[in-house]
C-alpha cells in the first residue's frame, strides 16, 4: 500500500507543523539506488565543461566577485528582453517562490491573505505559503480530452480567484509536459487583473518552448504576473543555484528587499560560472530538440504497441501517460520498474488524482534512452500481466 506523498494544501486539524515534502522522501532514496535505466529526470542531462568555458577565471571562484564581475542581471536582461529593474537574481527557483510571495503580499490590496495555488504542482509552490502561515486553496488543471493542453474549469477557478490575494501557476504543468491552451491562460490573466490578484508563474520549463509560437513567460502578459525562473531545468544547473525572477518594478523592488533579508548576497561561485556560461545558454536548447528528435518517436512507438494513450507536448523533455487497468504507478515503480533498473516518477508526487500516471523524461542521452524504454516495456507487460491474472 502506497504513502501519500502528493504536496500538502494544509491540514484541517490545525496542526501548525510544517509538512514534510513528501516528493523528496520518495524520490531521494530511488535516486540513490542509481537505478540505470534514469527516466526521472525533469531537467535537461546536459555536460557543461566548465573549466573549458572558464579557463584560467577558474581559479577565481572563490575570489569576491564585487567590483569585478558585471551585474549579473544583465545576462537575464539581455535574454528576456526587459530592463535589470524588472529583475532580481536569487538561489534559484524555490527561493524565488519565497521572494515573490513576501513582494507580492506586501503591495497587495487586497484583504484576504489567501493564496490560490494550481494542482498538480512541485510540492514547494503550495507548501511555502504555509511556512508563512497563509491559508491556500486549490485549482485544478486537468486531462479533459485525450490530446491537447491540460486545461481549466473556469467555474471552479472564478470563486477562488476573486477570494484570494495570489495566484501560484506552472504554465509547463509537472507532470503532463502540456503549457495553457491559450484561451485559458488569458482568461486567467484578465480575471486576475480584474481582481486585483497578482499571479506568480513558476516557468522553470517555459525554456523549452522559446521558438514556439505560443510562447510567452507571464511577466509580458501584465504589471500583476511575475515570472520565475533559473538555470536548473532547461540548462541542466541546479547545482548552481541560480535563479531569478522578472516583474513591475514595484514588485521587484520589494523582491529585493525581501533577498537582502533572507540572503544578503549570491555566492562568488555561482555568479562567476553563471556568467561564463550565460552566453552559451542556447547549446543545452540545441541538444534538447535533438533528444526530441531521436528519443520521442521510440517512446511513442512503444506506447503505441503497449496500447497506451500518449498525449505528446509540442515542447519540453518530458510527458504524462495513464498505466492500464489502474496500475497503481508507485507499486508499478517500486516493483516492476525496479526488477528491471528503470526509474520513473509515479504522478502522485503531484497530485492524489494521479495515482496511476507516470511520467518519463527524454532528457537523456539517445542509446540509454533507447535501452531504458526496452526495460520500462518488459516492466509494463509484466504489470499488466499480474493484474489481469488477480
Ligand atoms: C516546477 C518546479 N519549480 C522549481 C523547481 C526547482 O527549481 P530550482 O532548482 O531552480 O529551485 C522544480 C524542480 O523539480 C520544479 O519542478
Amino acid at each position: 500500500m502506497s504513502e501519500d506523498y502528493w504536496p500538502s494544501y494544509g491540514s484541517q486539524s490545525g496542526d501548525s507543523k510544517i509538512p514534510t515534502i513528501g516528493y523528496l522522501d520518495w524520490y531521494v532514496p530511488r535516486l540513490e539506488e542509481n537505478r540505470p535505466y534514469n527516466l526521472s529526470f525533469s531537467g535537461m542531462q546536459y555536460e557543461w565543461d566548465v573549466k573549458e568555458i572558464m579557463d584560467e577565471s577558474i581559479y577565481e571562484i572563490a575570489n569576491h566577485h564585487l567590483g569585478s564581475l558585471s551585474d549579473p542581471r544583465i545576462h537575464v536582461a539581455k535574454r528576456e528582453n526587459v530592463d535589470v529593474e524588472n529583475i532580481v537574481i536569487c538561489h534559484g527557483a524555490t527561493q524565488a517562490l519565497h521572494l515573490s510571495i513576501c513582494a507580492a503580499m506586501a503591495i497587495s490590496r487586497k484583504e484576504t491573505k489567501n493564496i490560490a495555488v494550481e494542482s498538480p504542482c512541485y510540492a514547494p509552490i503550495v507548501q511555502v505559503p504555509q511556512l508563512f502561515n497563509y491559508p491556500v486553496s486549490k485549482v485544478t488543471r486537468f486531462q479533459k480530452e485525450q490530446f491537447g493542453p491540460w486545461r481549466i474549469d473556469k467555474k471552479e477557478w472564478l470563486p477562488v480567484i476573486e477570494d484570494s490575494a495570489i495566484l501560484m501557476i506552472t504554465p509547463i504543468l509537472n507532470p503532463s509536459g502540456w503549457d495553457y491552451h491559450p484561451e485559458d491562460r488569458d482568461w486567467i490573466v484578465k480575471v486576475c487583473k480584474e481582481n486585483n490578484v497578482i499571479i506568480i508563474a513558476d516557468e522553470v520549463y517555459l525554456d523549452t518552448k522559446r521558438e514556439h509560437e505560443t510562447y510567452a513567460p507571464f511577466h509580458s502578459l501584465g504589471e500583476h504576473c511575475i515570472s520565475i525562473n533559473s538555470l536548473t531545468k532547461v540548462y541542466s544547473l541546479g547545482t548552481l543555484r541560480f535563479g531569478w525572477l522578472i516583474s513591475s518594478k514595484e514588485i521587484i523592488e520589494q523582491a529585493r528587499r525581501a533577498f537582502f533579508t533572507l540572503s544578503g548576497m549570491m555566492g562568488s561561485p555561482t555568479l562567476r560560472i553563471a556568467d561564463s556560461i550565460f552566453p552559451k545558454l542556447d547549446s543545452a536548447i540545441i541538444k534538447m530538440k535533438h533528444y526530441r528528435e531521436k528519443n520521442l518517436p521510440l517512446l511513442g512507438r512503444m506506447l503505441e504497441k503497449m496500447g497506451i494513450a500518449w498525449n505528446e507536448p509540442p515542447y519540453g523533455v518530458f510527458g504524462a501517460f495513464e498505466l492500464p487497468l489502474g496500475i497503481d504507478s508507485i507499486d508499478f515503480v517500486d516493483n516492476e520498474c525496479k526488477q528491471f533498473g528503470v526509474l520513473a516518477v509515479p504522478g502522485s508526487m503531484f497530485s492524489p488524482k494521479l495515482k496511476s500516471w507516470l511520467r518519463v523524461a527524454w532528457s537523456i542521452e539517445p542509446k540509454i534512452f533507447a535501452e531504458s524504454l526496452i526495460y520500462l516495456e518488459q516492466a509494463l507487460v509484466l504489470a499488466i500481466n499480474k493484474k489481469t491474472s488477480q
